[in-house]
């Protein structure tokens, strides 16, 4: 039986994608306004991790204390140089012909005792640098203010679990608006809160690995939206009447899709767990945690003998501070699951995430995927996100803050230039629905520090020699397809670059 329902699931998915592939033989053009990017992160790229006054942050103490924790026990001490190497970094944003440019800051780069009492002068620099050289050719700036790196003296006070956060954030948020908000539009406070918080305080698979199941995560989830509502507030009230800037939140949503049709309201129920818990508190008409996760979190603890819900509930000031607090809603989206509900054969620590939501996820072998063991080919799945985060929010507008796919190197890289083909198409198709899609950005300009993968698995348009002291930078196949999409505004399936010479054109040049 399980099995014929995970056959028909694969049957739907499969059907769904050949009409993707068939609709992929016309060109398709990108709407007027649309605007085409690509993303970086701060420890994922810039190396310099001492340099001019800068301090330690979570991802420097934990590779230096531990180095084989990560695949290659390799770290972001020098990663890809564009500390000093971002002139570099620019020059290819104008090879591809990108209209911006989403990179973060470093936190401990600006403010190396965590707190605004000292402005680190070369850390702002260098930021400014980076920002002017790019203003030069008409790339926008696009800042991340937080993408992993927490200040290692603030995780040493509890980090995200410890409610101070809120002001902590919120000071570091208002001296980056304030040194770069005259130049900047596009601000996106967190990155990926999900990650931050369930791989960082509920599991081990990202710094700073605290695995408090079932307790750090949600008290972090809480702090953290609290954080970010607090610096959208600070911009809308001192910053935008001024720079008429825009501020927004980047999650990471997978989609989720039932194994057998009996299995809908789990996928759903995944859903809200695993995006809602973020987006339903900022974009739903009446804010909070998705229902069914206050219900479920609450029901166990009780059971488990927790005095009160192990998911903490907001003030009512606080609520109505997170609720719209997003002038946009980012989204970083790579891949689909199948869910289905938890039997004899899985065992979950007890209290934990996934204890808490009953479900279990898992993409079939057959499905092609990239380099990283999560990243499967399911365009299909971003249509569907999409058409759902329209209905479930009201339509907001959506920047496409990540996508992309992973190899493990090599400059032939077709299978990445498929990837974002197909991607794109699903993408048009729910825009030609009404999904409010203004922007995208390419994962990533370059290869970089993926984390606890080190430098095994290679998300760049251009790769990059790591045992070169240069970090030669060279364009990918998909970095020829990518620039003539942007050229062109269009996608054409039967595109064929010529990779023998890359050159600078149009508005860049
Ligand atoms: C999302 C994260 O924001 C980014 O840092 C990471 O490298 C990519 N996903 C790929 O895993």
């Amino acid at each position: 039986m399980k099995s014929l329902l995970i056959f028909s699931s694969l049957c739907v998915l499969l059907v769904e994608s050949k009409t993707i592939i068939e609709a992929k033989q016309s060109v398709r053009k990108f709407p007027d306004g649309f605007i085409f990017g690509a993303a970086t992160a701060s420890y994922q790229i810039e190396g310099g991790w001492d340099a001019d006054g800068k301090t330690e942050n979570i991802w420097d103490h934990m590779t230096h204390k531990e180095p084989c924790l990560i695949a290659d026990c390799s770290n972001g001490d020098v990663a890809d140089d564009s500390y000093n190497l971002y002139k570099r970094d620019v020059e290819m944003m104008r090879e591809l012909g990108l209209q911006f440019y989403r990179f973060s800051l470093s936190w401990n780069r600006i403010l190396p005792t965590s707190f605004p009492d000292k402005i680190n002068e070369a850390g702002v620099q260098y930021y400014n640098n980076l920002i002017n050289e790019m203003l030069k050719y008409n790339i926008e700036p696009m800042i991340t203010l937080y993408h992993w790196d927490l200040p290692q003296k603030l995780q040493d006070m509890g980090g995200w679990a410890n409610p101070h956060i809120v002001d902590w954030f919120a000071d570091y948020a208002r001296v980056a608006f304030e040194n770069f908000g005259d130049r900047v539009k596009y601000w996106i406070t967190m990155n990926e809160p999900r990650e931050v918080c369930y791989q960082g305080y509920g599991d081990v698979t990202k710094a700073p690995r605290l695995n408090m199941k079932g307790i750090g995560e949600y008290m972090c989830a809480k702090n953290l939206l609290v954080a970010h509502a607090k610096a959208y507030d600070i911009y809308d009230k001192e910053f935008r009447e001024k720079w008429g800037g825009t501020v927004g939140i980047t999650l990471s949503a997978t989609w989720h899709e039932p194994e057998g049709d009996m299995d809908a309201d789990l996928a759903e129920t995944i859903n809200q767990f695993e995006w809602g818990q973020y987006a339903h508190p900022i974009f739903s008409e009446t804010g909070d945690f998705p229902p069914i996760m206050k219900e479920m979190i609450a029901a166990k603890s009780a059971e488990q003998g927790f005095y009160r819900s192990r998911l903490p509930e907001f003030t009512p000031e606080e609520l109505e501070l997170v609720r719209g607090s997003s002038d946009f809603l980012g989204i970083n989206h790579y891949s689909t699951f199948l869910v289905r509900k938890i039997d004899e054969r899985d065992s979950f620590e007890v209290p934990s995430y996934w204890d808490d939501m009953e479900i279990v996820r898992y993409q079939p072998e057959e499905w092609e995927g990239g380099a990283s063991s999560w990243l499967k080919v399911v365009p299909s799945g971003f249509y569907k996100l999409l058409h759902r985060l329209r209905e479930l929010y009201d339509n907001p507008p959506i920047m496409i803050t990540e996508n992309g796919f992973s190899t493990r190197g090599g400059l032939e890289d077709d299978n990445r230039v498929s990837y974002y083909r197909l991607y794109l198409d699903a993408m048009l198709d729910a825009m030609d629905e009404g999904c409010d899609v203004i922007g995208y950005a390419a994962w990533s300009l370059m290869d970089n520090f993926e984390w606890m993968q080190g430098y095994t698995e290679r998300f760049g348009l251009y790769e990059v020699d790591y045992s070169s002291p240069e970090r030669t930078r060279t364009p990918r196949k998909a970095a020829f397809v990518y620039k003539e999409i942007l050229r062109s505004r269009s996608l054409d399936p039967n595109y064929v670059p010529d990779t023998t010479v890359m050159t600078i054109d149009g508005v860049n040049s």
